[in-house]
């Protein structure tokens, strides 16, 4: 074993592409750490069901994902991926963690009460311990790490209360993981309310890009972005739609949000809107071309998650057996 430490994160393959928020805000970041740390990035299916899919969509979608991770620059020799439904311990270990975990703490998850208020139809169990899941995610290969956006903060609590609790009834059992805080990790808002966060279920679809939005698609939603009538580019309280443009061209090109305010200093919203789609247009142009490569060969891409599952059973086996030993169950 090397001394680096484990990063875990992962993405639900719930729609056809992830969105620029996921993009900048963290598959890009995700790409920098492949030297530093042991990294593991699952396409989390087995999450994505507590939504109704069509079977045929999650299929290509969880495959497509992976494609997209690494046309965004994950290389699939220096980080694990896998298909989380291919390592049945993250499902066994949810079980075990379930009945570690109380109703009390499930109800209080903010994503839990937006998610049965937005499918009122289909307020299902998984969808309640849904957290409990992410827990075990996390906790089965030991995890010091996981690179999360503000919205999943909480999950990461819960994971960390469920560990501590394990761990003060069995012994060491559990590494309490950490949230890992990026440098300037970007939080990208939507394009037409800037005061919420990007979304692929946005009203407005003109509010999310999503990575594999073709570039003429790309550019049209950045002509549209919301800014506000003041017509001077700012990096200032209020002014959300600016500053989320600003935040997204920094990102893109490396520059400061303050060298980006001065190159637009004087230079009206039209201008400042153009060149930001140009930056983001720029960025995925080369992800699209090798997007579409690595779809031509899906021979590859299956040779890629059927490794990363047996490498994740491998690992993921130690920590369940522990589990079991320590629960009492017969090994
Ligand atoms: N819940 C996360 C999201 O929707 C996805 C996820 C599932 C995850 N399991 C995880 C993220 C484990 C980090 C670690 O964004």
């Amino acid at each position: 074993m090397n001394e680096k430490k484990t990063i875990l994160s992962g993405i639900q393959p719930s729609a056809a592409s992830i969105t620029l928020g996921n993009y900048l805000g963290a598959v890009k970041n995700w790409a920098s750490l492949q030297d530093e740390y042991n990294c593991m990035y699952a396409m989390m299916d087995l999450h994505t069901i507590t939504v109704r899919q069509t079977p045929a969509e999650l299929r290509k979608n969880t495959v497509s994902l992976l494609a997209q991770y690494i046309a965004c620059g994950i290389d699939a020799e220096k980080n694990l991926m896998f298909i989380q439904s291919h390592v049945p311990a993250h499902a066994e270990l949810a079980w075990i963690l379930n009945c570690y975990t109380q109703m009390g703490e499930l109800q209080r998850m903010t994503q839990f009460k937006d998610k049965s208020a937005k499918h009122k139809d289909n307020i299902n169990a998984g969808l309640f311990t849904y957290p409990v899941l992410m827990a075990a995610d996390i906790l089965l290969y030991q995890t010091d790490l996981v690179p999360v956006g503000a919205d999943q903060k909480q999950h990461l609590e819960i994971t960390r209360d469920i560990a501590a609790r394990f761990n003060s009834i069995y012994g060491d059992v559990f590494k309490i993981p950490e949230p890992y805080i990026g440098k300037e990790s970007a939080r990208i808002m939507s394009l037409q309310t800037p005061t919420a966060k990007m979304s692929k279920s946005d009203p407005n679809p003109n509010g999310c890009v999503f990575v594999l939005d073709d570039i003429d698609a790309v550019i049209r939603k950045f002509k549209r972005a919301v800014t506000d009538s003041e017509a001077c580019v700012e990096y200032k309280e209020g002014k959300d739609g600016v500053n989320n443009l600003l935040n997204i061209y920094s990102s893109v090109t490396g520059k400061t949000v303050e060298e980006a305010v001065n190159e637009f200093a004087g230079k009206g919203y039209g201008d400042f809107k153009m060149a930001v789609a140009e930056a983001v247009a720029e960025e995925l142009r080369p992800i699209h071309e090798k997007y579409n490569d690595l779809m031509k060969n899906k021979d590859y891409l299956e040779s890629i998650y059927k490794k990363g599952a047996e490498t994740a059973n491998y690992m993921s086996r130690k920590t369940l057996t522990k589990v079991k030993k320590k629960v009492g169950f017969v090994i």
